[in-house]
């Protein structure tokens, strides 16, 4: 038997039953936030940020509080790894104290690293190239909405090809369903890396995959328009105003909502701008879904931690 997944580094880490488990029980922490009051009683997870947070940081503090544990925030100067400490010095002292690891930073490497030199489980809370955790609270939101069976329903990312847009196409790719991520590509297309591990995760899972340029054409009969911000953490405010005239067509307004299905939703996993990457009678319209989706951070978070310290999850290795 193969050894249980330790760490959620990338979103490509997770099996389709890892995240059918995980939505499972985010389910049930929806219903009763206290299910398992004692999972992590007497022990502490770290939660390190070196990029702002709201919905993260909650999230995590609580589900950590739900479970019995009690979290340790740290701000990214908080720690000597500011000062040259090593990232591997760093995560074994982390280790000697704490249950888990939650980090949210810039490079992806960073985390990689953490969870190397790491004996307890890393989960990664955001970086510049993914975002697993949303991820899972998209989907419970989507599963909550249509149910299980997805045929026939297109699920599309409309916007900049960040990292939210690469979690976008390899969870969906990894859940077998039609995935469009609209970007206007170029300089803000998702990296061809992801875009090539998505299609040969769908080679397996019957996924289907589409990397468009065409905002209309992607949303018709889209069952969920996704966006994100414009300008992500770290990005290059040189790039702004280049940015932000290439991403002008992609805007979600009403006129594009018209051109989805009848039962479609709009989701963002936010903070929002209204006015940029989506009209505010869109996202504080019938069809947003964002509240139930930044609820649903917690329970995933408080799932994946249950299940990621008990060693239940199998990765895809
Ligand atoms: N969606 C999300 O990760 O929000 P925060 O940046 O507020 O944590
Ligand atoms: N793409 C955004 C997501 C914020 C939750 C960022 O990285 O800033």
């Amino acid at each position: 038997m193969s050894a249980p997944l330790k760490d959620l580094l990338r979103t490509s880490d997770l099996s389709k039953a890892d995240i059918e488990l995980l939505l499972e029980t985010a389910s049930k922490f929806a219903k009763n936030p206290l299910r398992a009051k004692k999972a992590l009683a007497k022990r502490t997870v770290a939660i390190y940020m070196t990029k702002s947070s709201t919905r993260t940081r909650l999230a995590s503090e609580t589900a950590v509080a739900h479970l019995g544990g009690t979290p340790i925030f740290l701000r990214g100067d908080d720690l000597q790894i500011g000062r040259g400490e090593t990232i591997s010095d760093t995560a074994k002292i982390i280790s000697g104290f704490c249950s888990a690891l939650i980090v949210r930073t810039f490079a992806q490497s960073d985390v990689n690293e953490l969870g190397k030199y790491a004996s307890i489980p890393v989960i990664n809370a955001l970086t510049d190239d993914d975002h697993p955790t949303q991820l899972l609270a998209d989907w419970l939101t989507i599963r909550e909405q249509f149910g299980k069976d997805i045929k026939n329903r297109k699920f599309v990312y409309v916007g900049d090809g960040n990292n939210v847009a690469a979690a976008w196409l390899i969870m969906g790719a990894t859940m077998g369903a039609h995935v469009v991520v609209a970007t206007p590509g170029g300089k803000w297309a998702p990296k061809s890396s992801v875009v090539e591990q998505a299609n040969k995760i769908a080679k397996q899972s019957g996924a289907k995959i589409e990397v468009v340029t065409d905002p209309k054409e992607a949303v018709t009969g889209a069952s969920v328009v996704y966006t994100d911000v414009w300008m992500s953490m770290g990005d290059s405010e040189a790039d702004r105003s280049e940015k932000i005239a290439a991403l002008s067509p992609f805007a979600v307004t009403n006129d594009l909502m018209k051109l989805t299905a009848k039962d479609s939703i709009f989701m963002h996993c936010l903070p929002a701008h209204r006015g940029e990457e989506v009209a505010t009678d869109v996202i504080d319209g019938a069809k947003s879904v964002v509240w139930r989706q930044a609820f649903h951070r917690r329970t995933t978070i408080q799932a994946l931690l249950y299940h990621l310290t008990k060693g239940d999850l199998k990765g895809n290795k």
